[in-house]
C-alpha cells in the first residue's frame, strides 16, 4: 500500500482544493494514505503539520477558494530563514526535510506550486525525494502546459472589474487604469483586457510609450470616446524606466514584491493629459473566491493524473494540459524558464486587430 504526501506552496490560488480532492479521492480509490503537510515545505519541519488526509477532510472543499492545508512562500528549505541575533539568516534545512520524508515513510511526494515551489521540487528530487509536481499559478507563467490551474478564475475577476469600471470611465469621461497581478508576464492583463474590451494594454513583455499612449486616448476623444479603460500588469514598465516594486527582495519578502505600476501610470498621464484618472488596484481579489468551472475541473484532473503518475513511478514529472489532454512533462522543462507573451505572437496581434493599444 502506498503512502503519499502532498504539499501547496508559493501563494494560494483558486482550484488547490479541487487538487487536494483530486488526490485524496484518486489515491484513496486505490486503498493509499494520503498525508497533507500543511504550510508547504514548511511542514516537514513541525511533527503537527504532518496530517493525515482522508476522504472526511476533503469533504465540500471543491469550491472553497484558498487550501485547506494552508501555503507559505518563506519556506525554501535551502534558504529558510531563521531569526539569529535579531537578524534574518537563511539557512539550508533540506537534509531535515528529507530525513522527515523519510521517517514518514513517503512512497512519494505531490507538489502543488507555481515556479518557485517546482524549483524547490526539482532539487529535492536530486536528492533523492520522488516527486510529482502540479502547476498552480494564477499568473500562467509555468512553460509546457497550456495553462496553470488558477489563472482562469483570475482572468474572471480582472474581466469583471473591468466591465465594471467601464461604467465610471464613461460617465464621467475618465481615463480608469486597472491594475492587475501576474509578475514578470502580461496573461492577466492581456486576456482580461481582449475580454473586458479595454482600450490599453500595458503588459511586461512590452516596455511602454507613454507619448503614444496619450496620443492614442486622444484619438478616442476626436472620435467622440471620451474616456479610456487602461489594463497595466504588475510588471510593466516604461521603456528605458524600471519596474516599480513595493518591496525589495531580501528583506522580509525572499523575492521581490511588485506593486504601484498603476500609480505611476496615473502620474505620468496626469502631465500629459487634461482628463481625469483613477486607479484600482485589484490585488489579491484575483487569487481569492471560489474557483471557476475551468478550475475547479482541470484542477480535479491534474489531482488525479497526479496520482496516476505516481502509480507508473514517473517521478520528476510534472501534470499538465496539452490541448484537451492531460499528460505530464519532466517539471525541469517547466521551469526552466518563465512562459512570457511573445511580443510579435498571435494573441498581442489579435489585440491589436481589435483597436487596443500595447503601449508601442
Ligand atoms: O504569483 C502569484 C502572485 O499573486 C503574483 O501575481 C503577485 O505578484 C504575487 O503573487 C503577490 O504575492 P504576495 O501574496 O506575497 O503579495
Amino acid at each position: 500500500m502506498a503512502k503519499i504526501g502532498i504539499l501547496t506552496g508559493g501563494g494560494d490560488c483558486p482550484g488547490l482544493n479541487a487538487v487536494i480532492r483530486g488526490v485524496v479521492k484518486s489515491a484513496v480509490g486505490r486503498g493509499w494514505e494520503v498525508v497533507g503537510i500543511e504550510d508547504g515545505f514548511d511542514g516537514f519541519l513541525h511533527p503537527e503539520k504532518c496530517r493525515p488526509l482522508g476522504l472526511e477532510e476533503v469533504r465540500g472543499i471543491l469550491p472553497r477558494g484558498g487550501t485547506i492545508l494552508g501555503t507559505s512562500n518563506r519556506g525554501n528549505p535551502f534558504a529558510f530563514p531563521i531569526m539569529r541575533e535579531g537578524k534574518v539568516e537563511l539557512v539550508d534545512v533540506s537534509d531535515e526535510v528529507r530525513s522527515r520524508i523519510l521517517q514518514l515513510g513517503l512512497t512519494a511526494l505531490i507538489v502543488v506550486g507555481g515556479d518557485g515551489s517546482l524549483k524547490i521540487a526539482q532539487e529535492m528530487m536530486r536528492r533523492g525525494v520522488p516527486i510529482v509536481g502540479v502547476p498552480k499559478t494564477i499568473d500562467n507563467d509555468l512553460l509546457e502546459t497550456d495553462v496553470t490551474f488558477g489563472y482562469n478564475t483570475a482572468l474572471e475577476t480582472a474581466t469583471d472589474a473591468l466591465d465594471k469600471l467601464h461604467s465610471t470611465a464613461e460617465s464621467h469621461h475618465r481615463v480608469m487604469v486597472l491594475e492587475v497581478m501576474g509578475r514578470y508576464a502580461g496573461w492577466i492583463a492581456l486576456e482580461s483586457g481582449i475580454a473586458g474590451g479595454a482600450d490599453v494594454i500595458l503588459i511586461p513583455e512590452i516596455p511602454y510609450d507613454i507619448d503614444r499612449i496619450r496620443d492614442a486616448i486622444i484619438a478616442r476623444c476626436k472620435r467622440g470616446r471620451r474616456f479610456s479603460v487602461v489594463v497595466v500588469a504588475e510588471g510593466a514598465y516604461p521603456k528605458g524606466g524600471n519596474r516599480v516594486l513595493k518591496e525589495a527582495a531580501g528583506g522580509k519578502s525572499v523575492v521581490e514584491r511588485l506593486g504601484g505600476v498603476g500609480e505611476a501610470l496615473s502620474r505620468e498621464l496626469g502631465g500629459v493629459l487634461e482628463m481625469d484618472i483613477r486607479v484600482t488596484v485589484l490585488g489579491h481579489l484575483q487569487r481569492g473566491g471560489t474557483p471557476s468551472t475551468f478550475d475547479r475541473c482541470i484542477g480535479s484532473r491534474f489531482g488525479v493524473k497526479a496520482v496516476e503518475l505516481v502509480e507508473a513511478g514517473a517521478f520528476g514529472q510534472m501534470v499538465c494540459l496539452k490541448g484537451r489532454h492531460i499528460t505530464s512533462v519532466p517539471i525541469e522543462d517547466a521551469v526552466r524558464s518563465l512562459n512570457l507573451i511573445d511580443p510579435s505572437g498571435e494573441m498581442v496581434r489579435h489585440a491589436e486587430a481589435l483597436g487596443i493599444m500595447l503601449g508601442r
